[in-house]
């Protein structure tokens, strides 16, 4: 069976921006925040925890007095949250009952490709027949290369060995050319890694740890999700030009709730922040900020607890990162509305969600604390790399853009690390991509060969690459043969064919 890419290649390149919603916007700070709930496993065993998600469509309520058509797992937006053990194998079954072919990503996750969700590696839907192009009528696919993967008709089961360190994980859509839509309209998930070495700690815990997924959607006058071009009615009223640089919505969702609150105690909270957005970056405050500065003291990154605490007053955070922060709200007077704000923002984009800090003037009881030792965390010398290869990031002259001048495809590799041995990627741009590595997590060695930046310490999956900028990153291959795939984390512009395959051997 064929699978066709790259629809958004038939708009015209007219840089992105803001894709208004049509509907009057609510408020801000007027619903609670969200937690999305633990899925529990279907089967367990000495070895292995098995789930099932049937990924279905939903009507939910996301804006006041508007039913808005989601694509979900399990009937939430956000999916249910996943949480494994370090060292026991996790088995997730998705069933399709969308009208669309899926392929689920566990991101960050250290996973043999058959599990990995390569692109082309569809799961067709339960209903659908054959036609991986179902739904998607769209004038002007013709011309776009044809490939096949491996076909999974209805279900498939991924399986992660979870043989890794405890960390902030997610899971979404990565079907081919239809990663944008997929996850705009709600294919994204929470899920944790725990440890020994973390349990350990004096962290907060229990409802204290709570995970925050940021992302910014744009609502259409009948309540759905608002899309461009993609959705077919859209692409004839002729809106098809907003998403080259990455489609931006005007409503901001943590947990898929609309500038929510939370009642908080005066205490210290660990969040696990997620930027889920498309192509939107954040450069994150409180307002007001803590007496003294420091409002975040920096815990972990995408790939787990760091070496050491690291304090900042803001906190940048571009598509698919993960920042994990421990904010100490006794540091507040009671009764204070801390709001969590978005310095890259602006108007509604500059609110993201707000903490209401009981009154009561005696907070309750807090144990928990930030250690200066977190970790033990060995750094990878560059020095010892086998190879340093280059990848530039770059628009094509039609608009399309590019790894090393290269559209993507599948099967075409752009490198073949060996397994066992230490490499040094240096990726390069000509604009801002969030770049993401499948398979290893890697550590950052420079930028613009001086140091790396403030938001790059520990295990990471995905690094902010500025315009003009040059990154280089270490990592050790260290098991699983097979096909992999870097690519930009902007999902329009991974859409639009940033992505290669390297293959471990
Ligand atoms: Cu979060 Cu290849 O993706
Ligand atoms: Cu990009």
């Amino acid at each position: 069976i064929a699978a066709v890419g790259w629809p958004l290649l038939q708009g015209q390149g007219r840089p992105g921006h803001l894709l208004p919603s049509q509907v009057p916007l609510p408020r801000p700070y007027q619903v609670p925040l969200p937690v999305p709930p633990v899925l529990e496993p279907a089967r367990s065993d000495g070895t292995s925890d098995s789930y099932e998600i049937t990924q279905h469509q939903a009507d939910l309520h996301i804006l006041p007095g508007l039913r808005t058509r989601a694509w979900t797992y399990g009937g939430s937006f956000p999916g249910p949250t996943i949480v494994s053990r370090s060292g026991r194998r996790t088995v997730v079954r998705h069933r399709n009952e969308l009208p669309q072919p899926v392929v689920v990503h566990l991101h960050g996750g250290h996973t043999p490709a058959a599990s990995d969700g390569y692109p082309v590696d569809l799961v067709m839907p339960v209903s659908g027949g054959g036609d991986p192009m179902a739904g998607m009528d769209m004038p002007g696919m013709d011309g776009m290369p044809r490939m096949s993967g491996d076909i999974a008709h209805g279900e498939r089961s991924y399986t992660y060995p979870v043989n890794q360190r405890a960390a902030t994980l997610w899971y979404h859509d990565h079907r081919m050319g239809f990663t944008g839509p997929g996850v705009w309209k709600g294919l994204a998930g929470f899920h944790l890694v725990h440890d020994d070495e973390e349990d350990a700690l004096p962290l907060p815990r229990g409802e204290r740890d709570i995970p925050l997924m940021i992302a910014d959607r744009s609502f259409a006058a009948d309540g759905s999700f608002r899309y461009p071009a993609i959705d077919p009615a859209m692409h004839r009223a002729g809106v098809t030009d907003a998403y080259t640089n990455g489609v931006l919505g005007d409503v901001v969702l943590v947990n898929g709730a609309p500038w929510p609150v939370l009642q908080a105690d005066r205490v210290r909270y660990r969040l696990r922040l997620l930027n889920a957005s498309n192509a939107r970056d954040y450069r994150l405050e409180l307002s007001p900020q803590p007496p003294g500065g420091a409002a975040f003291v920096q815990i972990g990154g995408d790939g787990g607890l760091l070496a050491r605490p690291v304090r900042h007053d803001a906190l940048e955070l571009s598509p698919a990162e993960r920042l994990d922060v421990v904010v100490d709200f006794s540091r507040y007077r009671p009764g204070t509305k801390v709001r969590l704000i978005n310095r890259f923002g602006s108007g509604p984009t500059s609110e993201v969600m707000r903490f209401d800090l009981s009154p009561s003037g005696r907070p309750p009881a807090d144990d928990s604390h930030v250690p200066d030792q977190l970790s033990e965390l060995a750094a990878l010398d560059p020095g010892k790399a086998a190879v340093t290869r280059t990848f530039a990031f770059q628009q094509s002259e039609k608009g399309g853009w590019t790894i090393n001048g290269e559209l993507y495809q599948p099967g075409r590799t752009l490198a073949r690390p060996k397994l066992g041995t230490t490499e040094v990627w240096r990726f390069v741009s000509d604009f801002h991509h969030p770049v993401h590595l499948h398979l290893e997590h890697f550590q950052v060695v420079s930028r613009n060969d001086a140091d790396p930046g403030p938001y790059d310490a520990g295990w990471k999956d995905t690094v902010s690459l500025r315009p003009s900028e040059a990154v280089e990153v270490v990592t050790r291959f260290t098991d699983y043969p097979g096909k992999f795939m870097l690519h930009c984390h902007n999902l329009e512009h991974e859409d639009m064919a940033m992505m290669a395959d390297f293959v471990t051997e």
